[in-house]
């Protein structure tokens, strides 16, 4: 396993790269997992009416998913800080070559936000179900293109100086390989079992049995898609990468987030049966995911270690980041720390007085 070889400041790096991206996958399923439901949702009603299970998964859903978008986004700064902190040279080199298409992540992004406040609206509610499909298709469209976006700029930190140069010599705006769908597939595929997860705790008190068929139904086609998918991925790695998996410290990796998959399949499996909201067995799907997806995360790290070691650029990056570590600032980082701490405490207190004050 890489990371035990690393000198503390580069692992330090690294955890907090990797718990702070582990926050961000979480939220991330939230919204492309809530998306998926919502599109898949909006496209059958133009066939037919679906139940009052499908109905609350749908509402709690769409009341959610803008906050969830602003959590993933807000989420997803500190991966990116740590992320340039650790590799550099790689990382920014993509986001170069990729430029107008990195770059487009962000009107996409804005306009999804207003779409998901659209979709919330009584106004689109009035409006023909054509137009309420294509809304969720059009939202869903944007998470996949963003996801795209972040896989495809990854791949491409990964790839050689003679690639970079010609990518950059012919002009290319896109960077496909044989990884990239099988890779984005995984991620999007594994979203339907966070959201099943969380969607579950949001409407536990509530939930029917037809409810818990519903999540249960969504749950397994995310954990069973993820393993397909996983598979997909397996034959499309190259052969080093699959090689340094193979290893023992790594397959104990990948045998512990098994246990978690199979954990969560297990308890999913059961509430199925009993159609009832068991909060053991929901807790028992939660730790599952809170094991596996931590363990996915690491094993794709392993990915670019192979690459960066096999470009050279995993020790000049490695040299860099230990070289960073050196330079102070601590006093500047608590003056912000507390000036934030401070703001937000604020603007808390602000909107708990004013929603005090209307109720
Ligand atoms: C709805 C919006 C978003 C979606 C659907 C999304 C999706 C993803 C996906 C699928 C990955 C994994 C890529 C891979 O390993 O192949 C990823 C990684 C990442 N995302 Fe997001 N993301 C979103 C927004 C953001 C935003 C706004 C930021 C930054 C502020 C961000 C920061 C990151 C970082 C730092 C990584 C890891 C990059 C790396 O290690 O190469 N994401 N995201």
């Amino acid at each position: 396993m890489f990371a035990l070889d690393l000198p503390t400041e580069n692992l330090l790096y690294l955890v907090l790269y990797l718990v702070t991206l582990v926050l961000h996958v979480v939220a991330m399923n939230y919204v492309v997992g809530g998306a998926m439901v919502l599109a898949g949702a909006a496209v059958y009603r133009l066939v037919g009416n679906y139940c009052d299970a499908t109905r609350s998964i749908v509402a709690v859903i769409k009341d959610w998913l803008p906050l969830a978008l602003g959590v993933t986004i807000t989420l997803g700064v500190a991966p990116i800080l740590f992320v340039q902190m650790l590799y550099k040279h790689a990382f920014y080199t993509a986001n170069l070559l990729l430029f107008h298409r990195w770059m487009a992540i962000l009107p996409v992004l804005i306009v999804a936000f207003y779409l998901l406040y659209l979709q919330k609206s009584e106004w689109l509610e009035r409006r023909a179900q054509v137009v309420r499909a294509a809304v969720a298709v059009g939202v869903l469209a944007m998470f996949l293109f963003v996801a795209w976006s972040w896989s495809e700029n990854h791949l491409l930190s990964l790839a050689s100086q003679q690639q970079w140069t010609e990518h950059y010599a012919q002009g290319r705006m896109w960077y496909l390989t044989s990884e990239t769908f099988p890779r984005l597939s995984l991620w999007m595929i594994g979203s339907l079992a966070t959201l099943s997860v969380i969607v579950a705790w949001q409407l536990r008190s509530q939930a029917s049995s037809t409810t818990v068929h519903r999540l249960a139904l969504i749950g397994l086609c995310g954990a069973i898609g993820s393993v397909v998918a996983a598979g997909w991925y397996w034959l499309a790695l190259p052969g080093a990468v699959r090689t340094a998996i193979g290893e023992s410290a790594n397959l104990v990796v990948v045998i512990v987030g098994g246990l978690g998959l199979a954990a969560f399949v297990a308890a999913w499996v059961k509430m199925a049966r009993s159609g009832r909201m068991e909060a053991r067995l929901l807790w028992l799907a939660t730790v599952g995911l809170a094991i596996a997806i931590p363990c996915a995360t690491l094993l794709r790290e392993v990915r670019r270690y192979v690459a960066l070691t096999e470009v050279d650029h995993w020790q000049p990056a490695v040299a860099a980041t230990q070289e960073s570590a050196q330079f102070g600032g601590f006093g500047v980082f608590l003056l912000f720390f507390v000036a934030n701490v401070l703001v937000i405490g604020w603007i808390i207190r602000r909107v708990s007085q004013q929603v005090k004050h209307a109720s």
